[in-house]
């Protein structure tokens, strides 16, 4: 009975967090690896991650003692390794809600951990996709999958005609119904926790990039580049018109085929921009960027490419007039500007040149751009972007 102590205190205390008008987005905590139960000295690292990614803002928070612990370090409360907090050589005292939160008191859901010292079930602390076929384990101390009674909302399991001790229990075609309580108890290692298994629906179909359209507003990428460096200096993408940020345009992107915001973050301390996304560089933000207004109107687009190479072309962010001149620069990581072989749609243009310049750019001379050198390959690839004059409208002069 005494293994079920914990859950009875974590269960009276959800119960006066749930009435203290919490609110859930999509934000959610990432537990890795994927469980809710873990052995005592095991470890495990908690994140925040919006679509995959760290969610910019949210921290990874802990309910203990009767307090909401938000800062790793304190209390037992683990220890920052980048966007993650590690809880490393767990204890009893790391069982507990574990969830995300923002600045304004936005709150993911709840994550309930519980640590163990007999056995544990491998029920997953990730949502299961209504539709995915689950397996879970009952686990003991040495790692190694032990023959066990498993419960389901505290009804033993009976999948023969006899009771008896399962190598796994398999949850077929998962639906919103097989949410419930799960355990399991192994005869001679002891019983596991009880953990609420929690279920979804699966993620929409990816949206792709929309076709680009021109527009005044343009996306802008400060510095001015479409290539970076791991480790690089910080990066911020905004939406412009006539060279000034344009508040209640969105910043929008596209990884790896999934299109989300990327705008809404703080452009300095305290002032929040809808139009505005900055990008760290623990994340890969290698993507299609453009602004979007309310109404669905779409800027133009770029792309813009983090390597862990030792090349990178300079190339700007934003298009380049016709009839002005552009420079290309190929830099390394180490040493900056080197002299190398600069390639237009793979072909080379500029052999072992410091820079390559273009005069008088015409629409001819869009295309993608790289460079490389003997010694270190190549950089990725970028378009150069050529727009006429004419495009923009003229400016209204008013005042001269
Ligand atoms: C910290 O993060 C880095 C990179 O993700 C990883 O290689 C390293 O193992 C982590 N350290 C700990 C203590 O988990
Ligand atoms: C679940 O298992 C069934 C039977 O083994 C199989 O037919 C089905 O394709 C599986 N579903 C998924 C999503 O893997
Ligand atoms: C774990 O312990 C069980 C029983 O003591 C044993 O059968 C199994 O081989 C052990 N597994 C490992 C990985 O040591
Ligand atoms: C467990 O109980 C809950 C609440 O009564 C119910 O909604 C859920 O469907 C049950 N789960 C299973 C697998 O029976
Ligand atoms: C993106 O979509 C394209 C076309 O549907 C597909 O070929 C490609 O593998 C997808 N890439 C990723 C990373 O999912
Ligand atoms: C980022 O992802 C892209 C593909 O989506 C890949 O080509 C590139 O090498 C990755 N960059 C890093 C630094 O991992």
């Amino acid at each position: 009975m005494k293994m079920f102590g914990n859950f009875m205190i974590l269960a009276q205390g959800l119960s006066v967090l749930l009435l203290s008008g919490l609110t859930v987005s999509e934000v959610y905590l990432n537990v890795s690896p994927n469980r809710l139960e873990f052995f005592i000295r095991e470890s495990l690292s908690l994140t925040c991650l919006d679509d995959g990614q760290p969610a910019v803002g949210w921290t990874a928070m802990k309910h203990s003692g009767g307090h909401n612990l938000c800062r790793p370090g304190l209390r037992d409360f683990g220890t920052v390794n980048g966007s993650s907090v590690i809880l490393s050589d767990l204890d009893n005292k790391d069982t507990s809600f574990y969830w995300c939160e923002d600045r304004n008191g936005q709150r993911s859901e709840y994550v309930t951990i519980q640590i163990e010292d007999h056995a544990i079930l491998d029920i997953p602390a990730r949502p299961v996709i209504i539709g995915s076929n689950l397996t879970l384990h009952c686990i003991m101390r040495n790692g190694s999958t032990v023959a066990a009674y498993f419960f389901i909302n505290g009804s033993l399991v009976v999948p023969g005609p006899e009771p008896e001790p399962q190598t796994e229990l398999n949850i077929r075609n998962v639906q919103k119904s097989d949410e419930g309580s799960y355990s399991c108890v192994a005869t001679t290692y002891g019983r596991s926790p009880r953990s609420r298994l929690r279920v979804r629906d699966p993620p929409s179909a990816p949206t792709p990039p929309p076709p680009p359209i021109h527009l005044r507003v343009s996306v802008n990428v400060t510095p001015s580049l479409q290539q970076f460096f791991t480790n690089g200096p910080y990066i911020s993408v905004t939406c412009v018109e006539d060279g000034q940020t344009v508040d209640d345009w969105m910043v929008m992107r596209t990884i790896e085929n999934k299109t989300v915001e990327c705008g809404g973050s703080c452009a300095d301390f305290d002032r929040f921009i809808v139009s505005y996304c900055s990008l760290a560089f623990y994340l890969n933000f290698t993507g299609v960027y453009w602004c979007e207004s309310k109404s669905g109107l779409k800027s133009d687009q770029v792309t813009i490419t983090l390597t862990d190479e030792h090349l990178i072309l300079e190339i700007p962010a934003l298009p380049v007039v016709t009839g002005s001149d552009v420079t290309l620069r190929c830099k390394n990581r180490k040493d900056g500007t080197v002299s190398a072989n600069f390639f237009k749609d793979g072909i080379l243009v500029g052999d072992k040149v410091q820079e390559f310049t273009i005069s008088k750019v015409q629409q001819s001379d869009e295309g993608l751009y790289s460079c490389s050198t003997d010694e270190t390959g190549s950089s990725p690839q970028s378009r150069l972007r050529v727009r006429d004059p004419e495009e923009t409208p003229p400016s209204t002069e008013s005042a001269s």
